[in-house]
């Protein structure tokens, strides 16, 4: 019999229902809208866009990584482990090691299982031997183990968590999860997390990768509107509605907001909320690192130690964390 993916859909853990946590957000002054909002159907396919955005040097830079130092990152990592894949979207930076580091199987979390199913036949046809699995679960508030996947006991764990996406969550919140990560890792030796994060640098860079001239990050920002109107039946206009997005040195961020132009009242089920002309609604925040300030971070979690390897430009960085 060929094998075929499983998948399992769990529900997230410590968090609110999508249309509470919606409401709540909107409410709060300032408004707020989580980041995780943006990915539906179109705001994937935005990202991926972004992502190939002269002005987003973040992903090329993280390929950059692995291209100059593979082997050195190969020969760190457990082979034949159980491979957990952390926001694997369309798993191709996962496929493009599975070949040096030989997995035992491979576990695919997403928020969204409807993007897995497709992506994961893609991987199946391409390992038709290798197990696959598609776990649907928000790991925004926490993350556990999931249950009810089968995987074989005493494999080390290989757990990546590659693009930056830990900067989405704030400090205190990225100690948390990397907490859950080390938990989740288990005992066996060899296990521990491949993690690619993006590193402080001159604001006028930061900014433009997140205000691209030809609008891309703006159209990505924008979306989260129609995304909102579709989970909580609100009724967002995009025309009133503008995208900023500019760096804190202080607090090392990118912070992006949708900016009111106009006085503008917004309705659901349940809700009213009036924005004075420019009130901002805060949907993302993205954390740069330092080198050390991560390591710190990593320790603090529980790893045992890191080794970091960086582009020629040390724009990005990829840390292997083991337990
Ligand atoms: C997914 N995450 C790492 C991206 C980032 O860079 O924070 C999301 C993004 N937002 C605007 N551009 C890209």
């Amino acid at each position: 019999m060929p094998k075929v993916p499983r998948f399992l859909d769990l529900p997230g853990h410590g968090g609110l229902p999508p249309v509470e946590e919606l409401a709540i957000g909107l409410m709060a002054t300032p408004a707020s809208i989580a980041p995780k909002f943006f990915y539906d159907a179109l705001g994937s396919r935005l990202f991926d866009a972004i992502t190939e955005l002269p002005e987003y040097y973040l992903t090329r830079a993280e390929a950059e990584i692995l291209a100059s130092s593979g082997d050195e990152i190969a020969a760190a990592l457990p082979r034949g482990a159980v491979f957990v894949d952390l926001g694997a979207g369309n798993c191709r930076k996962a496929v493009g090691l599975f070949d040096r580091v030989e997995p035992c199987c491979y576990v695919a979390v997403d928020i969204s299982l409807g993007h897995l199913r497709r992506a994961l036949d893609a991987v199946q046809l391409e390992y038709p031997a290798l197990d696959l699995w598609g776990v649907g679960m928000d790991f925004s508030g926490a993350f556990l183990w999931p249950e009810g996947l089968e995987v074989p006991a005493g494999r080390p764990r290989l757990l990546f968590y590659p693009g930056s996406s830990l900067g989405n969550f704030t400090p205190e919140g990225a100690l948390k999860f990397l907490r859950d990560v080390h938990r989740a890792c288990g005992g066996a030796p060899g296990s521990g997390l491949l993690i690619g994060v993006d590193l402080e640098k001159d604001a006028a860079t930061l900014e433009a990768a997140y205000d691209d001239p030809l609008g891309v990050t703006a159209a990505f920002n924008r979306n989260v509107l129609h995304c909102v109107n579709r989970s909580l039946g609100a009724d967002f206009a995009i025309e009133d509605w503008r995208h900023v997005a500019f760096y804190d040195p202080v607090q090392h961020r990118i912070e992006m907001h949708l900016e009111a132009v106009r006085p503008v009242e917004v309705t659901w089920p349940g809700g009213r909320r009036a924005f004075a002309a420019g009130e901002r609604i805060h949907t993302e925040n993205s954390y740069k690192w330092s080198v050390p300030r991560f390591e710190e971070l990593l320790a603090a979690a529980g790893f045992a130690g890191s080794c970091v390897w960086t582009d020629a430009g040390a724009r990005f960085a990829l840390a292997w964390a083991p337990v």
